[in-house]
């Protein structure tokens, strides 16, 4: 057959569509020269896909199967990683393939977990798909758990002060099973939605993999592009991408969609400042940190190195306090107490009940904004100090936020 050119193609990280069936395309690719492989076949469920005919009889589908695998290793890096998108049809004839024909090991047999599934009542709804994470060799694969923590559920759900005490006070590795905010089939009112393409994996699951299994600059190939998930994260994550997908107007759009970028790479902005939050607080909760002027300068600071480590731009200290006060209002931090005496025996009562009335003082004289905006915003927060210095110039200013604050959970310290 002839050589095809990619139909699409974008510099900076380069970044090619290819149109046509995998199995003739991959065969032009240079061997061994991808490091990182995600494909999501079609189930053979009769999906409408175009052109590609998605109910073929069983061991047309399997001898299919075995084909493009073939055809994805002899790309793959001998350092390289594949991710298989299956769902339990045929997830056991795969990893069998996988194992005993090609050789290749397991590294995990994750779940992707979805809540709402096709209804029916003839047996139990599937909410789940297999994901496959094979290597070539695991000794040399690209692994890198920094860049997906999140916080355990022995921090957050039960207050464990020894997580505190980890490397990542307070984060581990995700567990094998994969759901959450976000994680869903992409119904129709999901703004992460592509017109005309069936069976669309979310962002997060991607942003999820790309992150864990390859470095920047790094090639990554998705061999059935769809509605171009692989890509428009691999791009926006600075890897370099391959998609193949057989339908010209299913890679049109998807095509768009790359240039477009992701929707939901926001989402990592919220890890990126929990992670921060988590590694600094110990124990403290979201107003401690941003009140208290050492935790919050330790706060940005983490943030910062953790947006440079992720390959994402630096933020305003605002942006910081504010998500993660949002965070915290969405029950998203779970419950961060800290069991010790908050308050040292050298802070009188008196004090206390001085910073009060000055707090109750600045409110009743009407706050710009809400006290939680102040809190969180340098320049506004500098404002309500200053405030505080012309009251009473030797006080503790942070007793003073810190009562204000309280004002505000008892509904006192509106506009
Ligand atoms: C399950 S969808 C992929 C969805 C994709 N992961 C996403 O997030 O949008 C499978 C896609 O592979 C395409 N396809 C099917 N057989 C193909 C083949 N042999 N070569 C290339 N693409 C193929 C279909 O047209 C369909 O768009």
């Amino acid at each position: 057959m002839s050589r095809t050119k990619p139909i699409y193609h974008i510099d900076n990280p380069a970044t090619d569509i290819y149109v046509g069936d995998n199995r003739d395309v991959l065969p032009q690719i240079k061997k061994g020269s991808v490091d990182l492989i995600f494909a999501d076949p079609p189930f053979n469920w009769d999906v409408n896909y175009g052109k590609w005919r998605d109910n073929m009889p069983r061991e047309a589908y399997l001898k299919f199967t075995y084909e493009w695998i073939d055809a994805c290793l002899r790309v793959l890096a001998p350092h390289g990683s594949i991710w298989i998108n299956i769902p339990d049809d045929t997830a056991a004839e795969i990893v069998v393939y996988l194992k005993k024909e090609k050789k290749l090991s397991m590294v995990n047999w994750c779940i992707w977990h979805f809540r709402f599934g096709q209804c029916r009542n003839s047996n139990f709804i599937v909410s789940k798909v297999h994901a496959l994470y094979f290597a070539k060799d695991p000794s040399k694969r690209i692994w890198n758990p920094e860049q997906v923590l999140e916080p355990s559920d022995r921090a957050t759900t039960y207050a464990d002060a020894r997580t505190r005490k980890t490397q990542t006070p307070s984060l581990r590795v995700p567990l094998d099973v994969w759901y959450g905010k976000y994680w869903g089939r992409i119904q129709g009112n999901n703004k992460e939605r592509r017109n005309n393409h069936e069976n669309q994996i979310p962002e997060v699951y991607l942003e999820r993999v790309i992150r864990a299994c390859s470095k920047k600059g790094n090639l990554v190939l998705d061999p059935f592009l769809g509605s171009g998930t692989t890509c428009t994260v691999a791009r926006a994550l600075g890897r370099q991408s391959v998609g193949i997908e057989y339908s010209k107007e299913i890679a049109k759009s998807a095509f768009e969609r790359i240039q477009n970028g992701p929707v939901r790479l926001e989402n990592s902005f919220e890890s990126v400042v929990m992670r921060a939050f988590f590694s600094v607080n110990n124990g403290e909760s979201t107003d401690e940190v941003i009140l208290n002027d050492s935790l919050r300068n330790a706060f940005v600071k983490a943030c910062d190195k953790e947006l440079t480590k992720m390959g994402l731009r630096r933020r305003k200290e605002s942006d910081y306090n504010w998500t993660l006060e949002i965070m915290r209002k969405e029950g998203k931090l779970g419950r961060v107490v800290n069991r010790q005496k908050r308050m040292t025996p050298s802070v009188k009562d008196i004090e206390i009940k001085r910073a009060k009335e000055v707090a109750r003082k600045i409110i009743d004289a009407g706050l710009p904004k809400e006290i939680d905006r102040i809190m969180c915003d340098p320049v506004l927060r500098r404002d309500f100090d200053q405030k505080t210095k012309k009251i009473a110039p030797r006080i503790d200013l942070y007793l003073v936020r810190k009562a204000a604050l309280n004002f505000r959970k008892k509904g006192a310290a509106t506009k």
